[in-house]
């Protein structure tokens, strides 16, 4: 595992991936693979670029040839799978190339690592088991049932890369996350949304009633789980990462407006997402059982989260005045306008 193939690495759980993996194993050397959609930011690891062991291929998982290309030129024996469409508004408004990405891209990746023979590390959603009801915690062999046409992508790569470690004994592991939270997250997520929103003096537009559940994990705490499974994970397995301990999205408002000491008064209820799931939960002993325990607790990850945003406005201030003001009028003018 001295080749790595990080798909996605310069997206937001991928640009921490590839951070805190060169830190920790700097005789590695890594190729980020990354179509630089709007979500992937090349300055999320600019700082890191000059590295001889760090270079940036620009392409699409779903492009065969240059994925076994850049493979074979690079003598890839691990690919780690970041690459996605991801974020389940964006796919109730346009579904389509989440297909193409999460399900075509994880596709074509898993053919070009059965034609090379690569370990394939992919990774997936705790939105793959639907919503979650009661005290049920999710575990690793439960059925899946996604309901968002993002949760469905994700599902269907899920299975694939099962169907390939059994079909063809391609050794694959597979990891689930429950909601990151951290640096470099794009503002269209909940708690990045928010914590700019608060900073900016703009309302906070909280879907529904706000009871809905979250396990908001630090970012930090997922790339250690995804490096105890590739190093002590059992091949042909998958494991759930997160903290085991959800929240009301109400809460995680609060502890952000705490965190940022801004007051209520920026709260409005809105539509709510259409199939909104109530509540993830997950059962994190599997990973636990690799030695793996989590740094944060949720509180403090979405504390911590906040102010990074507070810190780091030159991040993100260019993308908020940008690309990002179309989406945010289409997904919240009318909402808000409507707001309460
Ligand atoms: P992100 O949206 O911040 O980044 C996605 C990255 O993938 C970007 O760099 C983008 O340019 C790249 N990409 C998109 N389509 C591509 C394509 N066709 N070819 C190559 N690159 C492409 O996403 P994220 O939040 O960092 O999520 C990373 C992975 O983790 C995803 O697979 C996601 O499903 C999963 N996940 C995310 C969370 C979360 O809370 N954010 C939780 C659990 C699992
Ligand atoms: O659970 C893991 C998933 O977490 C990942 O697989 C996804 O890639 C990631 O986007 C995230 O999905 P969610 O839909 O849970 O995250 P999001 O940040 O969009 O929303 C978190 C919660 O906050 C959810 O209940 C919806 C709510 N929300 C979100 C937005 C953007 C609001 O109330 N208002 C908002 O404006």
């Amino acid at each position: 595992m001295n080749n790595l193939l990080i798909t996605g690495g310069c997206g937001f759980i991928g640009s921490n991936f590839v951070r805190y993996w060169l830190a920790q194993h700097p005789e590695s050397r890594v190729v980020v693979y990354d179509k630089l959609t709007y979500a992937g930011r090349k300055e999320n690891l600019q700082d890191l670029w000059d590295l001889p062991n760090l270079s940036l291929v620009v392409g699409d998982i779903g492009d065969l040839d240059l994925v076994r290309r850049t493979c074979q030129e690079h003598g890839t024996d691990l690919i780690v799978n970041f690459a996605a469409e991801t974020h389940v508004d964006q796919s109730i408004l346009g579904p389509l190339v989440f297909t193409d990405t999460n399900v075509r891209g994880t596709h074509v990746l898993l053919e070009v690592a059965r034609e090379l023979c690569i370990r394939l590390h992919h990774i997936s959603t705790d939105e793959v088991y639907g919503h979650i009801r009661d005290e049920h915690q999710s575990v690793e062999t439960d059925e899946l049932a996604p309901r968002s046409p993002y949760a469905a992508s994700k599902a269907a790569a899920d299975q694939l890369v099962q169907a390939y470690h059994i079909t063809y004994g391609l050794p694959v592991t597979i990891t689930r996350g429950a909601n990151n939270v951290g640096p470099y997250q794009y503002p269209e997520k909940a708690v990045p949304l928010f914590s700019t929103n608060a900073i900016l003096g703009e309302p906070l537009p909280v879907y529904g009633d706000g009871k809905q559940m979250r396990d908001y994990a630090h970012v930090y705490d997922h790339c250690t789980g995804i490096e105890a499974v590739l190093l002590r994970g059992n091949v042909g397995e998958v494991y759930n990462v997160g903290t085991g301990r959800e929240m009301t999205n109400l809460e995680m408002v609060d502890i952000v407006l705490s965190a940022l000491g801004k007051d209520h008064s920026l709260v409005r209820h809105v539509a709510d997402r259409p199939g909104h799931d109530r509540r993830y939960s997950m059962n994190v002993d599997k990973l636990r059982s690799l030695g793996w325990e989590p740094k944060y607790d949720p509180r403090q990850a979405v504390a911590e989260a906040a102010r990074w945003y507070a810190e780091n406005r030159s991040w993100w201030e260019p993308i908020r005045s940008g690309e990002f003001r179309e989406y945010y009028e289409k997904q919240y003018a009318e909402r808000l306008a409507e707001g309460r």
